[in-house]
């Protein structure tokens, strides 16, 4: 969790080969252009891939390119790696990132939305672990991002299944992390708190808006730009840290809710208690 701000060196990540999931908007295409900055040759995968196209295409051509890719596909994933280590002989980073966000009571939520959540937020970074780590063994190194977010650090309130999602996200990354050791491949995970990202706009609780919900309800003043957390992301890859928390108000409530975990529940159940109010006022 080291504080590292600098953004890498234009040529840093010259003759690497990376895959972005999620690529066709915000950290994700943030990320794709702070590789492309940096040097290296990037797949932008999306499920929307004229949205990944038209980012790629912005990025400069030969440099980036994107795909129509399903990350709950695990068939679809394996074959965009075999094609990329078919094409440049190798991968060398693969940015596990596409996810949604779900916001409501638990209560409220239907099976076919618990279903949709683990299978885009889990088993999308499952697919991208299953394809790309075996090619990383074999090559002698590699890094795998996964995107988590805050959520997987602390139960934030009223996003229950996206909580869960996130903090099997982080268990995954810093699990694999030590047995990937061995191999030269290293893992990490973002854990942001909110950032500027149209994922903001997706969700509602009651009448109240995902971008209030997210920014308003919980006192940010100012989202996270993602062009910032990509350039310390790629700053923490270079790094080899495990985790990326921001900005500096997520790290401190991180490390409050290690010391005193009573403090934070309670400051939970108060955010949902205002939250409530609020969706009732609006409705
Ligand atoms: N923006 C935030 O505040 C924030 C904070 C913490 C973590 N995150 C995480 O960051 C990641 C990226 O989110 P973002 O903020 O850039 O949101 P975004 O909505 O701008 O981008 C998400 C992208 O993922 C793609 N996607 C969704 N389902 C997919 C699927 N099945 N297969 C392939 N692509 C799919 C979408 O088409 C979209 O282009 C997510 O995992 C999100 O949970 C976001």
């Amino acid at each position: 969790m080291r504080a590292v701000r600098k953004v890498p060196a234009p040529g840093a990540y010259a003759g690497r080969t990376a895959i972005v999931t999620g690529g066709g908007s915000g950290i994700g295409a943030a990320l794709g252009s702070a590789l492309v900055s940096a040097g290296a040759t990037v797949v932008l995968a999306d499920l929307d891939g004229e949205a990944a196209a038209t980012v790629a295409a912005g990025l400069g051509p030969g440099s980036a390119r994107g795909v129509a890719v399903d990350v709950t596909d695990a068939a679809a994933v394996q074959a965009l790696v075999d094609e990329v280590v078919a094409e440049h002989g190798r991968l060398d980073l693969i940015f596990n990132n596409a996810g949604i966000s779900l916001i409501g009571e638990t209560q409220d939520l239907t099976l076919t939305q618990w279903d949709r959540i683990i299978d885009i937020n889990i088993r999308g970074v499952v697919h991208g672990v299953a394809a790309a780590y075996p090619v990383m063994i074999r090559q002698g190194g590699g890094h795998i991002v996964n995107t988590a977010s805050m959520g997987g650090l602390m139960a934030a309130g009223l996003l229950t299944s996206y909580v869960m999602t996130k903090h099997a996200v982080v268990g995954l990354s810093l699990a694999l992390r030590s047995e990937a050791a061995a191999y030269g491949v290293g893992v990490t995970a973002i854990c942001p708190a909110a950032v500027n990202t149209p994922i903001l706009d997706k969700g509602q609780f009651g009448a109240v808006r995902g971008r209030d919900y997210f920014l308003k309800g919980q006192g940010i003043r100012k989202p996270v730009d993602p062009d910032a957390l990509a350039a310390r992301t790629l700053a923490a890859v270079a790094g080899g840290e495990a985790l990326v928390v921001e900005p500096v108000q997520a790290r401190m409530a991180y490390r409050l809710q290690r010391w005193l975990p009573a403090v934070t529940q309670k400051a939970s159940i108060r955010f949902i208690a205002k939250q409530r109010k609020l969706a009732a006022r609006t409705r």
